[in-house]
């Protein structure tokens, strides 16, 4: 079948087999390997992505569910300063949110989502608001430290550019 689709700002049309998940359209297909595959089974968080502005688990969307949709990966964030990371990429930077980095990108889109309907959480909130987002590494400490300081250090939307 075919879909179509954006992603990160760019039109995309693909022939897929109608069994394709729209990570391994993401990955396999696109090669925008940012977005992990950490269990294939909707537990770990790793392929988050947004779908027309809302995270959701990329293993668990058919590609044919997306067509039509627009698709922001962790390639397709960024922000107009210097560094050219959007404010949660900064955060987990400076405040060391990560050990692997295997969930990060995940954990980014997460964060992203959390602060998007909550823009002032407290530490519990964001315990909750990543609480489908799994860590091996950090104990998780780091990254709620991360996710409040970009919070604190918001400004609005990030900018959006092409990947
Ligand atoms: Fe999608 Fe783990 S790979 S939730
Ligand atoms: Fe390694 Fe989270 S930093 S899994």
């Amino acid at each position: 079948m075919t879909v179509d689709l954006e992603v990160n700002d760019r039109r995309v049309v693909r022939d897929v087999p109608a069994r394709t998940l729209l990570v391994h359209l993401l990955r396999d297909i696109l090669g925008l390997t940012g977005t992990h595959v950490g269990c294939d089974t909707t537990q770990c968080g790793a392929c988050t992505v947004e779908l027309d502005g809302v995270a959701v688990k990329s293993c668990t969307v058919l590609a044919a569910q997306a067509d039509g949709c627009s698709i922001r990966t962790i390639e397709g964030i960024s922000s107009d300063d210097e560094s050219g990371l959007d404010r949660v990429q900064r955060a987990f930077w400076d405040k060391h949110g990560l050990q692997c980095g295997f969930c990060t990108p995940g954990m980014v889109m997460a964060v992203r989502q959390l602060l998007r309907d909550n823009p002032a959480p407290t530490e519990d909130e964001v315990r909750r608001g990543i609480d489908g987002n799994l860590c091996r590494c950090t104990g998780y400490q780091n990254i709620v430290v991360a996710a409040l300081h970009a919070a604190r250090t918001g400004t609005g939307e990030e900018r959006r550019v092409s990947s």
